[in-house]
This record gives structure tokens, C-alpha cells and sequence, in this order.
């Protein structure tokens, strides 16, 4: 794999990538690779020609009491498995690469970014969508992998693309879960082992909501979300950030579980914040275009 560590080599490659007519396949990621993410590099080897992976842990979406500092940071180890997986550029530019002094430009959006993950962490998404936008002029990729488990990000991201109208392709991936459901994420290296066994509990009350709803048909989102909710207090080392129930699209509350509903969840499993989410939909609802925003 070929490590680039500098805005403009990027930019040069691939502008070199796309004058020969080659299909860019792009993963953004924050490094401390795990399968979720290499599920995604292999679906960006079979739609590129061109597979890059960027690693850069992003200070700009991160809050001042958050995890910047402590996050898994392992370049060797990303590098190994990029090779592994016949990537063919590594871009991992320096903060101040990426944010040279002097920057004060930012992408911001109204208020899909300013409820769930948006009203827990203030300026998150605003930090997200603007390095995400930086990345795609730097990689000018065809197509751009994001993972579902970060539901809300995907819809922010892909309402970006639409709304200022960027030339990329926005895939989304199904979320990967280790065996017993726990949604992976480099944030579980924070766990201890009993955590680690705690942390379940996020995927059993989502499993819950996918049985009450598209089993028994449950049409309340209040009974549906009580049920949740009682699932989590039934660990006590788990404490809920958020539960809510709401329009996939839009991220509306929602009475009445009629549509696509997502079902997103934040929980501290002692110091550490997971989230996960799960998208359900009764028995008879139509599935909606697959990538397709009002
Ligand atoms: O999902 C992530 O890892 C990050 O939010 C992203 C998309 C790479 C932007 O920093």
C-alpha cells in the first residue's frame, strides 16, 4: 500500500486515477481498523479500480470533553491490514495537513444535525461533514463507503452530497456485529471484560424492537421505545444517553410505527458511549429506493 501522508500527493494521485478513466472507491475512516470497516474496503474493491483508505482522526468532531486524545490510534497495524486487503493508497494526513492555520471554513446543516447524536454532541456533526467534504475534493472518489451503524452520519452525509450537489456516489453498508450482536466499533477497546459483556445489552433491545415490531406488529412507537428502554435497565452497568424512535429519513418522532422507522440508541456501558441503531418497518410497508432522498 502506498502510505500518503500530504493533501496535494492525494489530490495529484487522483487526479492522475481519474484522467485514465479509473473508478476511485473511497473509505473514510478514523483508523483502528476492525471488520466493520474491512467489510467496506471489500465493497469498495469490487466497485473501483482505484481503492483508497483514509485514516485520520478528525479533532474538529470531537468535543472538548470527549475522547480525542485516548482514541486507538495504530497506523502500523492499519497499514498491515490495508495491504492485506490490496488497497492501494493509505492517506493519513497530520492535523495540521488537514487543518492549517488560518482555517475557518465549515459545512453546516440545519437540524437533521441538531437532534440524537446532534443534541448529545454539540458541533459533531458539523465537524463530521466538514472533513468529510475536505476528503472527497482531496480523493475525488466515485464512490464513498460509509457504515450503517453510524445511521445518522450516513443521512447527514448523503443529504450533503445532495444538497450541494457533489459528484460521489454515497454506499452505505450494513453494520457488522461480532456473535453476540455487539455492533463493532473501535470505541469497545475501551471495555473491560465485564463492559465488554454488558455491552450486549444495545443489541438485545434493538433485537426486541425488530421482534415487537415486525413479529407482533406493534404500531406504538411509545410501547416500542418503553420496551427498549426496560431492556437496558435490566443492566445495570449500562445508563441510556438516548433512546428514540423516529422517520428514517427525516428523523421526526414518530407516533405511530407506520414506514421505514429508525430505532437509534446511545448507552454508557461504564465510561464508554456506544451507539447503535436498528432499521425496522412494519410487515407491509414497502421498502424504500435503496439511497434515494426527498
Ligand atoms: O465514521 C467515521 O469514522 C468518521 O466520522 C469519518 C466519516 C471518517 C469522518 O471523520
Amino acid at each position: 500500500v502506498d502510505l500518503v501522508r500530504r493533501v496535494q500527493a492525494m489530490q495529484e494521485m487522483a487526479r492522475q486515477a481519474r484522467g485514465t478513466g479509473k473508478k476511485i472507491a473511497f473509505v473514510p475512516t478514523m483508523g483502528a481498523l476492525h471488520d466493520g470497516h474491512l467489510s467496506l474496503v471489500r465493497r469498495a474493491r469490487e466497485l473501483g479500480d482505484v481503492v483508497v483508505v483514509s485514516v485520520f482522526v478528525n479533532p474538529k468532531q470531537f468535543g472538548p470533553a470527549e475522547d480525542f486524545t485516548r482514541y486507538p490510534r495504530d497506523l502500523a497495524r492499519d497499514a498491515d491490514l490495508c495491504i492485506q486487503e490490496s488497497v492501494d493508497h493509505l492517506f493519513a494526513p497530520e492535523p495540521d495537513e488537514m487543518y492549517p492555520p488560518g482555517h475557518r471554513t465549515f459545512v453546516d446543516m440545519e437540524g437533521l444535525t441538531t437532534v440524537l447524536e446532534g443534541a448529545a454532541r454539540p458541533n459533531h456533526f458539523r465537524g463530521v461533514l466538514t472533513v468529510v467534504m475536505k476528503l472527497l475534493h482531496i480523493v475525488k472518489p466515485h464512490f464513498a463507503f460509509f457504515g450503517q451503524k453510524d445511521a445518522q452520519q450516513a443521512l447527514v452525509i448523503r443529504r450533503m452530497v445532495k444538497d450541494l450537489n457533489l459528484d460521489a456516489e454515497i454506499v452505505v453498508a450494513p453494520t457488522v456485529r461480532h456473535e453476540d450482536g455487539l455492533a463493532l466499533s473501535s470505541r469497545n477497546a475501551y471495555l473491560g471484560p465485564a463492559e465488554r459483556a454488558a455491552a450486549t445489552v444495545l443489541s438485545r433491545a434493538l433485537a426486541r424492537a425488530r421482534q415487537l415490531v415486525e413479529r407482533e406488529e406493534v404500531r406504538s412507537a411509545r410501547a416500542v421505545e418503553a420496551a427498549v428502554r426496560e431492556v437496558l435497565a435490566g443492566e445495570p452497568r449500562a445508563r441510556i444517553d438516548y433512546v428514540a424512535v423516529v422517520d428514517a429519513e427525516t428523523l421526526e418522532p414518530r407516533e405511530e410505527i407506520t414506514g421505514e422507522t429508525l430505532i437509534p440508541l446511545a448507552v454508557f456501558v461504564g465510561g464508554t458511549r456506544l451507539i447503535d441503531n436498528a432499521l425496522v418497518r412494519p410487515p407491509a410497508a414497502p421498502r424504500p429506493p435503496a439511497g434515494d432522498l426527498a
